[in-house]
């Protein structure tokens, strides 16, 4: 792959751009602006959440860039408290009037925990996962997926139903490499991607990146998003700013050495960001 429109193939075959744009924390009217942007500087991979409150400004953004709808792949997410089968397909309609589109090209539960009863959880993954099975069915889903899922909670939906997810997004980033979670995706051939790849600017703080971005006359932005690339990962960076838009989009005119790989993952010893997803979203500080 040498261009952010370039795709990896999902199992049922559908096309997804290997470089994703992020839109968590901004609002309507910065989302409007950026994503209009972003599209225009070659993103076609857009991520946002019913959470974030902003898929109003989203869905302006992609008609004000003036790409059409088909060359875009469009994901939104499903909130903790619409679990279950009527929230779930309610949820998802409401996330596709605000973009204002008649289908999402990926839609994903968005942490497996629930905010209440986590004795219910297997009963409750099931009815959701049966909705997204039914959006699917219906053509309003053109891919249907997780995020922040654990391997058991994969194997709870593949044990179940017809369709396992096809997408697994997850914080992975130099302090928190996945590779487990990597490895484990590839085989079940589920789409990786990495949400703050660039550890919500913890990267920037890194010695070991500021150098080994410097070496390859690349910015540190340039060097997270280049080595979840490389493993495989869609990444997922978000940027309000035109100028690291453009940048953060640039990473194909280098690649990292297998050392130089490495040496980036040492910096596991940091950790990730706020909880595992095994700790209820209740107990959660950092990360939608
Ligand atoms: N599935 C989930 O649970 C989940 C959780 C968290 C995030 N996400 C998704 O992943 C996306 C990315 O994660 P994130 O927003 O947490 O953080 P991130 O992409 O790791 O970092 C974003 C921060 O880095 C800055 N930045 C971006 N490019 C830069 C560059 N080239 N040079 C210097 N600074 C730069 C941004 O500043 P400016 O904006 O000011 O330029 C912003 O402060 C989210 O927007 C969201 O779509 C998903």
């Amino acid at each position: 792959m040498n261009s952010i429109q370039d795709c990896y193939s999902l199992y049922n075959g559908v096309n997804v751009p290997c470089v994703a744009f992020g839109t968590w924390k901004m609002p309507d009217e910065v989302a409007e602006v950026s994503v209009a942007c972003a599209i225009q500087n070659g993103y076609r991979h857009i991520d946002t959440a019913l959470a974030y409150q902003n898929e109003c400004g989203v869905g302006a953004g992609v008609r004000r860039s003036g790409v059409r709808r088909d060359e875009l792949f469009l994901v939104s997410k499903l909130p903790n408290d619409d679990h279950g089968y009527e929230k779930a397909i309610a949820a998802c309609e409401r996330s596709l009037r605000n973009l204002g589109v008649d289908y999402l090209d990926a839609y994903l539960i968005h942490w497996p925990v629930l905010v209440e009863n986590q004795d219910r959880l297997e009963e409750d993954l099931c009815n959701t996962w049966r909705a997204f099975e039914r959006l699917y069915a219906d053509g309003k889903l053109r891919a249907i997926g997780t995020s922040n899922f654990l391997e058991e909670h994969i194997e709870l939906i593949k044990a179940n139903f017809q369709n396992y997810p096809m997408i697994n997004q997850v914080q992975m980033h130099p302090q928190n490499p996945q590779e487990e979670m990597v490895a484990y995706c590839q085989a079940n051939r589920i789409l990786p991607e990495a949400w703050s790849p660039l550890i919500q600017g913890q990267a920037f703080k890194r010695e070991l990146l500021i150098e080994t971005a410097a070496k390859y006359g690349v910015s540190v932005a340039q060097l997270c998003i280049r080595w979840i690339f490389q493993k495989g990962v869609v990444p997922v960076p978000k940027s309000t700013t035109p100028e690291r838009i453009r940048n953060n989009a640039d990473i194909f005119g280098f690649s990292i050495s297998d050392e130089d790989m490495e040496k980036i993952a040492t910096l596991r010893t940091y950790g990730m960001i706020g909880n595992p997803p095994s700790v209820p979203r209740t107990h959660q500080v950092v990360g939608f």
